[in-house]
């Protein structure tokens, strides 16, 4: 098993056992520094939207979610866009081989949420496009402390009825993944502008 196996290893036992995989170390230093400064310089080139609610991408509403986002093309992707594309392909090849998920394809979007703002506590599949199957986060933020605030908080049915939530701190280079459908989960306001890879692994 390559060292990129067993980070999916780590994810798919997550999964099985508690509906999250968490892992650290998904990217390396190099490469969460080399895609943060890439979002930086097409942050600067005025490239990112303000992120819309529902699957048309209409209607923006702050006081919901305050990120801004912009959605990675593999045409015009950066080698290390590409590395990290390829990882996320293996990660489907690996899914759909082990645990015979049907996927087929990633859409992935650069999202910044700037201090101060956060994303409402939600469900990320939309009810008119059931084909996402599984949500990723790669967080690219350097040297967050808890102080940082901007956790992601996912909340989890136990089997008493109640629920638990979880929280996971947007650590550079740290993957979180969850059944889209699934999993209710919010992201808490940032004292620091808060960056990550996040995306969708999707069904034919
Ligand atoms: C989302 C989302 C969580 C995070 O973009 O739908 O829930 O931790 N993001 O950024
Ligand atoms: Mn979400």
């Amino acid at each position: 098993m390559n060292p990129l196996e067993e980070r999916f290893e780590i994810l798919i036992d997550g999964l099985a056992d508690r509906g999250y995989g968490i892992v650290d170390h998904f990217l390396s230093p190099e490469e969460t520094a080399a895609l943060a400064r890439i979002l930086h310089e097409k942050r600067r080139q005025g490239e990112f939207k303000p992120a819309g609610i529902g699957n048309q991408q209409v209607t923006v509403q702050t006081g919901i979610r305050g990120d801004s986002i912009l959605w990675l093309a593999e045409e015009y992707a950066a080698p290390e866009e590409r590395a990290f594309l390829s990882s996320i392909r293996h990660f489907i090849d690996y899914l759909n081989r082990t645990c015979y998920l049907n996927l087929r394809d990633a859409e992935f979007h650069y999202a910044h949420y700037p201090a101060g703002t956060f994303y409402q506590r939600h469900l990320d599949r939309f009810r008119t496009d059931s084909r996402r199957r599984l949500s990723v986060i790669c967080y690219l933020n350097d040297d967050w402390q808890p102080a940082d605030g901007g956790q992601l908080l996912l909340y989890l049915p136990q089997e008493n009825g109640t629920e638990q939530a979880l929280e996971v701190l947007p650590v550079g280079g740290r993957l979180v993944c969850f059944e889209s459908a699934r999993l209710e989960h919010e992201v808490l306001p940032a004292g620091r502008d808060r960056i990550s890879l996040t995306g969708w692994l999707r069904t034919a």
